[in-house]
């Protein structure tokens, strides 16, 4: 009863932390959102139907390179480990490796609760022999491994080359805090997608059918939703634009004309042309990833790419 009652309200109050980063976002110059605020439900329901673009070859790319190396990372890393998998989603990748490796258990850490549970209780279901141990929380801020899980060697999981979406000095930062918060005999497994042809890279943020322009025009109408904004929709345009300079992806949201709007009582002008910078994807050469990596407390001991090298999956251990 209190339940049903508590949950209209709560859908209607104002998120401190949204507000905040978006007002900071906008106020900017030039202006930037971060990309953690685009997984509402439609905002996840969409980003699931961008990993089956054909254009989108990370996830298939990635998924396959589980399925083939299972039994390499299951070798180099053994049986018993907790695997620790930061930013859980869902999980779709996850029982590839479960599966392989026979751990002692499981602990998907993930920002948004609902995610969490519904994928939590369907891998709970897969694997009945497996402690499955969901923690809701920001893996960017620190936190707290469940109890059950000291005292067991952890196998971090990082897949779909989310750390991307971080520019190098903070990718570092988190990978210092995951080597910090994993221990000393810890291994992980990261996914980090490669550099390669521009176009095809545009390609898989600005795909035919328009799935990552809804993607990224839905934080539009998250922030008319929840923040009380009157943000115009139809004027605003998905850009996909590769950055050499700094080897990434970004995407934007351009004004098609000159616009002037309301975010939670703050008023915001943009010329026709200004966009608002939503997102970077860094792409990775080999040696990239494994500075990265070692600048972060890791010491990559294996990695394997598709014929093609798309992507690569990285296994390291604590440094
Ligand atoms: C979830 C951050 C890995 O950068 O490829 C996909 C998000 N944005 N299409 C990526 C995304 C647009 C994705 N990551």
């Amino acid at each position: 009863m209190l339940l049903t009652e508590d949950a209209p309200a709560r859908t209607q109050r104002i998120d401190p932390a949204f507000r905040r980063d978006i007002l900071e976002g906008l106020a900017q110059e030039p202006k930037a959102t971060p990309p953690i605020w685009f997984y509402d439900r439609r905002g996840s329901e969409l980003f699931e139907q961008i990993t089956d673009l054909p254009e989108y070859y990370p996830t298939r790319t990635e998924t396959a390179l589980l399925k083939a190396h299972g039994p390499d990372v299951a070798r180099a890393a053994g049986a018993g480990r907790a695997v620790v998998e930061f930013g859980a989603g869902s999980s779709r990748k996850t029982p590839h490796l479960l599966r392989a490796i026979e751990p002692a258990a499981y602990v998907p850490i993930d920002i948004s609760g609902d995610f969490l549970h519904d994928s939590s209780a369907e891998l709970a279901r897969a694997f009945p022999h497996l402690p499955v141990l969901p923690v809701v929380g920001d893996f960017n801020q620190p936190l707290d491994l469940p109890e059950e899980i000291s005292g067991m060697p952890r196998l971090g999981f990082f897949p779909g080359s989310t750390i991307g979406n971080m520019d190098p000095g903070a990718a570092v930062d988190l990978l210092r805090a995951m080597r910090r918060l994993l221990g000393d005999d810890a291994m992980l497994l990261i996914g980090m997608d490669r550099i390669k042809d521009r176009d095809r890279l545009i390609a898989a943020y600005d795909d035919a059918q328009g799935v990552t322009a809804a993607f990224n025009l839905n934080l539009i109408e998250r922030i008319n939703r929840e923040l009380e904004g009157d943000m115009p929709v139809d004027g605003f345009a998905h850009r996909a634009v590769w950055n050499d300079q700094k080897a990434r992806i970004e995407m934007h949201l351009e004004a098609l004309r000159a616009l002037d709007f309301q975010v939670a009582g703050a008023r915001f002008h943009m010329e026709r042309g200004e966009t608002i910078h939503t997102e970077s994807s860094h792409k990775y050469g080999t040696r990239d990833e494994r500075i990265l990596l070692r600048a972060g407390g890791w010491d990559p001991v294996e990695e394997w790419t598709d014929a093609e090298g798309l992507f690569g999956l990285v296994l390291a251990q604590a440094a």
